[in-house]
């Protein structure tokens, strides 16, 4: 009998993951409008006053970058389009110089052989949108679905893989809740008029997508985590279930299923026009995941939504940045949601903060990264083994870059930069995983084989 049908028999796709802003700088070339990020770097919101204007200079080393990826042997890439590149005013004429740019790292992926998965939005809002009202306003839907038709029928041609957004629920909630990532804000009406045009925005594109590219592979991508109170107290207790309604389905549930959690309905229903949730709601090909931890949740009478980040028990490890180190809440996420939404899932970002050490030969050893990335791929074969169907899995990141409100003070790369000289140094972690992904591409190839000849 054989069963080569199976998600556990089938290879799975390798990548490593990054995003525009935190990436390319050349914020003020070759025509590139102003984000909401650039705006909110020059509010001095960010750790040192970093902000994203040279980054890791990839706009003009992305050929390296490439280089540095296929030397890896990673089968696909995950980016984003920095709109503002493309639309400088999020609308109306478009930039050719940016949209040349696209066309360059496309170009030098498909040469290598590496996938090019795009992501139209990983959270760099043109400013002159936010200006209008940004997703707060419901014409937000119609810019987005306007920007996703000039990618489409740009790159649909080379490009097949397409997300729609990058966590959703991290920039509504962090941007309109927590006031800690752009545009800064703390304002509930705004929050949920956000979730829901987002939402609208999604599904529009989607059919967009659909309409100018071919063979079109789409999904989001969604950050999952069990979200757990900080205390046993009652008060965080329900914190941490408000919290997971926000963070976990405000917007896979009503794109996947079509309905919003009891919660966010009540709350969002005077915003719920006639066909919304149909238009939300469309076929897609896959769930893209993000996940490195657990989020601990506590009660916050200061917060507009009741709730907020909590500590996590002094027991359980961290990551430099101060994320738990909890792999078998990865395994658990995998099985929830293959058996939740019955998508094949692509883990989209895994990854880890650490302090990296640089040797007098100038190489960087980073075993907390190899152990961290080596415990959760362990739990990812553990959840496919048990029936979870993941397709691949991405790391987050292929360069040290631009950690949001860190700045530059968090490394999450497999390649150290150095933002001086801008130097890429592949880390130790980098050759791990490439010798992972060669040792797991065998293995399954050496499994085909058997199941194959078993089958004579
Ligand atoms: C996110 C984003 C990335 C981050 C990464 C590490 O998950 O917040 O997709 O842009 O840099 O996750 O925080």
């Amino acid at each position: 009998m054989n069963r080569q049908t199976t998600s556990n028999t089938r290879s799975l796709i390798w990548g490593v993951s990054t995003s525009s802003y935190q990436i390319e700088g050349a914020a003020n070339e070759d025509g590139r409008g102003p984000s909401i990020w650039d705006t909110f770097c020059r509010q001095g919101k960010v750790d040192k006053n970093d902000t994203g204007d040279v980054a890791c200079d990839h706009y003009h080393r992305y050929a390296e970058d490439v280089a540095l990826m296929r030397d890896m042997g990673v089968d696909a890439y995950r980016f984003s389009v920095a709109w503002p590149r493309v639309l400088p005013t999020g609308r109306g004429a478009a930039n050719e110089a940016g949209l040349a740019f696209y066309d360059r790292l496309i170009d030098a992926l498909l040469e290598a052989r590496i996938e090019p998965w795009l992501c139209l939005y990983h959270w760099d809002l043109p400013q002159a949108l936010q200006d209008l009202g940004g997703w707060t306003v419901r014409e937000s839907a119609d810019w987005f679905a306007d920007y996703a038709g000039l990618v489409g029928r740009r790159y649909g041609d080379r490009v097949k893989r397409l997300a729609t957004f990058n966590e959703p629920s991290v920039f509504s909630l962090l941007g309109f809740a927590f006031g800690a990532h752009a545009p800064g804000l703390s304002d509930r009406d705004a929050l949920h008029r956000v979730i829901h045009n987002v939402n609208r925005a999604h599904g529009r594109a989607i059919d967009v997508i659909r309409a100018t590219v071919s063979g079109a592979s789409v999904g989001a991508v969604h950050n999952v985590q069990p979200c757990l109170p900080s205390t046993g107290s009652t008060e965080d207790r329900e914190a941490a279930l408000t919290f997971g309604q926000y963070w976990n389905s405000a917007f896979p549930d009503p794109q996947l299923v079509g309905r919003y959690s009891p919660l966010l309905e009540a709350a969002l229903a005077p915003l719920i026009a006639a066909d919304d949730m149909a238009t939300i709601q469309q076929p897609v090909d896959w769930f893209g995941l993000n996940h490195y931890s657990p989020v601990y949740v506590q009660a916050d009478t200061g917060s507009v939504i009741g709730c907020g980040f909590g500590p996590a028990p002094a027991e359980v490890p961290r990551t430099a940045i101060g994320w738990p180190i909890q792999p078998a809440a990865f395994c658990e996420t995998l099985l929830s949601l293959s058996d939740k939404y019955r998508l094949p899932i692509y883990v989209l970002e895994n990854g880890t903060a650490t302090r990296d050490q640089i040797l007098e030969s100038g190489a960087v050893e980073d075993p907390d990264r190899i152990a961290y990335l080596d415990a959760y791929i362990s739990e990812m074969h553990k959840a496919i083994d048990a029936g979870a169907d993941v397709r691949g899995y991405f790391v987050w990141s292929l360069l040290d870059n631009f950690e949001w409100n860190a700045g530059y003070s968090q490394r999450f790369g497999l390649v150290r930069v150095d933002y001086k000289s801008l130097k890429r140094t592949s880390k130790s972690s980098a050759h791990w995983y490439a010798e992972t992904i060669r040792a797991n591409q065998q293995r399954h190839a050496s499994r085909d084989t058997t199941v194959a000849g078993n089958n004579r």
